[in-house]
């Protein structure tokens, strides 16, 4: 974890009391990579996050955040994760710079570096979301920038908010995580949020299975990861080896945009599809997810079934989302 930031919030100051050191230690601080996120802090955010979903269907908004302002700022194209940071921080009274409809608007066109971006945008800013198709990218702005930068996906590399509203999502319908059977299926390899979310598996007792075509598996620095850690873990290229047996099917989208090969993409895009066939043979009590977008994985038919828990997932990122808001900014 990086150094502590100072936060300034730029308007009202005289309304707005200075960010409280509440001793939870996220305020001021980054967050990179799920590797940041040990159980008790993850237990703080759900606990958090649980709160704000009570307050929204309760009074729909707080002022929590009045007088803060969070840059949106996206070089890769995003629906939830903008979508749920906006609605997070206006839900919480903050205000918004979105630059979200594509960084050719911004100067970013004009040949500015990510490193000249932040540094202007925290002139505006209290914390700063960035999503870039690089790999590290999201350490480098924070390296850069005084104030708090929350990665919303670099790359291949990770996808810890989205990690982190995954687990909820599994802990929230499910009642447990410890001593799950959770099967991750698609893009394996450079799917980021199958990344984070099984780095953060590691902490649980959990068994895993890895469903992929030959050319998408996980990542081999992430399968040792698993490994070291003991958990009772097998890889398959088909879905019906695990179908039966899985507590949670996480489901993802081939990654076309990472292909330098398109010929290669075409060859295993269509490779799962979760069909209502395959779901009778899935446990009653079980879970089907996906980050979305979905392009194909999962039949439109599967959407009535109560173990579709897909969009029930996109809800739960605005509930993290502004947990993670309020704990980066001190008003937890
Ligand atoms: C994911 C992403 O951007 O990594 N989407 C999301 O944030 N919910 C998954 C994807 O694009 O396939």
């Amino acid at each position: 974890m990086s150094t502590l930031k100072t936060l300034t919030p730029l308007f009202n100051l005289d309304d707005v009391p200075a960010p409280r050191h509440t001793g939870n230690g996220f305020t001021g601080q980054d967050v990179i990579s799920v590797s940041q996120f040990d159980r008790p802090r993850l237990d703080y955010i759900f606990t958090r996050a649980r709160e704000m979903r009570a307050m929204v269907k309760r009074v729909g908004a707080s002022d929590l955040l009045k007088g803060f302002v969070l840059a949106c700022l996206f070089y890769e194209p995003s629906t939830r994760t903008s979508a749920s940071f906006i609605a997070a921080m206006e839900r919480l009274g903050g205000s918004v710079i979105p630059i979200t409809q594509g960084v050719q608007f911004s100067s970013v066109s004009k040949g500015e570096t990510l490193a000249d971006t932040v540094r202007t945008l925290e002139q505006y800013a209290d914390v700063i979301v960035l999503r870039h198709p690089e790999i590290g990218s999201a350490q480098l702005a924070a390296d850069y920038a005084s104030v708090p930068v929350i990665n919303a996906g670099d790359g291949a590399g990770e996808h810890p908010t989205q990690a982190l509203l995954d687990l909820f999502t599994i802990q929230d319908e499910l009642g447990t995580i410890d001593g799950l059977k959770i099967a991750m299926v698609g893009d394996l390899r450079y799917g980021r949020t199958v990344h984070s979310l099984t780095k953060l598996l590691l902490q649980y007792k959990v068994s895993l299975r890895f469903v992929s075509p030959e050319i998408l598996r996980l990542p081999l620095t992430i399968m040792n990861e698993v490994i070291d850690a003991g958990l009772d873990v097998r890889e398959t290229h088909d879905v019906a080896d695990v179908i039966e047996n899985a507590d949670v099917l996480y489901v993802t989208r081939v990654q076309k945009e990472r292909f330098s090969d398109l010929a290669q993409y075409e060859e295993v895009k269509d490779h799962y599809e979760i069909t209502p066939e395959l779901m009778a043979r899935a446990k009653q009590k079980m879970i089907v997810m996906h980050p979305l977008p979905r392009v194909g994985e999962i039949h439109y038919a599967v959407d009535a079934d109560p173990r579709a828990a897909y969009f029930r997932q996109v809800q739960n990122g605005m509930y993290i989302r502004m947990a993670l808001l309020a704990a980066v900014l001190g008003r937890a």
